[in-house]
């Protein structure tokens, strides 16, 4: 039987930092010209965060940690005055479409209203990712070129009221 998912903080599982290092240094460092240690490094310099940005949320079934997300401040040196950010949301190849992310995304939204934050920002590219994204309640604000290549901006409002205005 496939384990329920449960969600951490990456405090209280810091032994996933070089799980959560591998997965990024994988997916978008080693495109971005970093090494496994500087994304290593980075990670380790925030895990013990818990009421300050960078926030990083792990998804564990069983023994396993199968996916992690992240809230940040900013995720991108354009449109600075826009935050927080969602970022670095990954589940692990053979765990994916069984709704982790999704379960993800709700525990950094806990953690966001938590800190006293009304709204989240995210960029991406794929229109799948965007698929997922708008599923979860997040519209498009915006499309801009960054660093030569077209994203997507996304806007997630966390009141009732607020449908993602900028
Ligand atoms: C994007 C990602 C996090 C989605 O995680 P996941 O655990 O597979 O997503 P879920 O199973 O929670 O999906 C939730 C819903 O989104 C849909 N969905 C997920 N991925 C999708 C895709 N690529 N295209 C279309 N719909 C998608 C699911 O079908 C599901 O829909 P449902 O509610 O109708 O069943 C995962 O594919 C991933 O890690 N990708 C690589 C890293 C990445 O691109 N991260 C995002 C960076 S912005």
């Amino acid at each position: 039987m496939t384990p329920a998912i449960e969600t951490a903080l990456l405090k209280e599982r810091p032994d996933a930092v070089s799980q959560l290092a591998h997965w990024y240094y994988e997916e978008w460092g080693r495109h971005d010209g970093k090494t496994l240690e500087s994304v290593t490094a980075r990670l380790a310099e925030r895990v013990g965060n818990m009421d300050d940005l960078p926030l990083h949320v792990v998804a564990i079934g069983g023994d396993d940690v199968v996916g992690a997300a992240a809230l940040v401040q900013s995720d991108m040196d354009i449109l600075t005055e826009l935050t927080p950010w969602v970022s670095s949301v990954y589940v692990a190849d053979s765990h994916r479409r069984k709704g982790i992310g999704r379960t993800l995304l709700h525990r950094l939204e806990r953690e966001a209203r938590r800190l006293g934050f009304n709204r989240l920002y995210l960029y991406t590219r794929s229109e799948g990712n965007v698929a997922f994204y708008g599923g979860l309640g997040w519209q498009t604000i915006q499309e801009v070129d960054y660093h030569g290549k077209a994203f997507v901006v996304m806007v997630r409002g966390l009141t009732d009221t607020d449908g993602g205005a900028m």
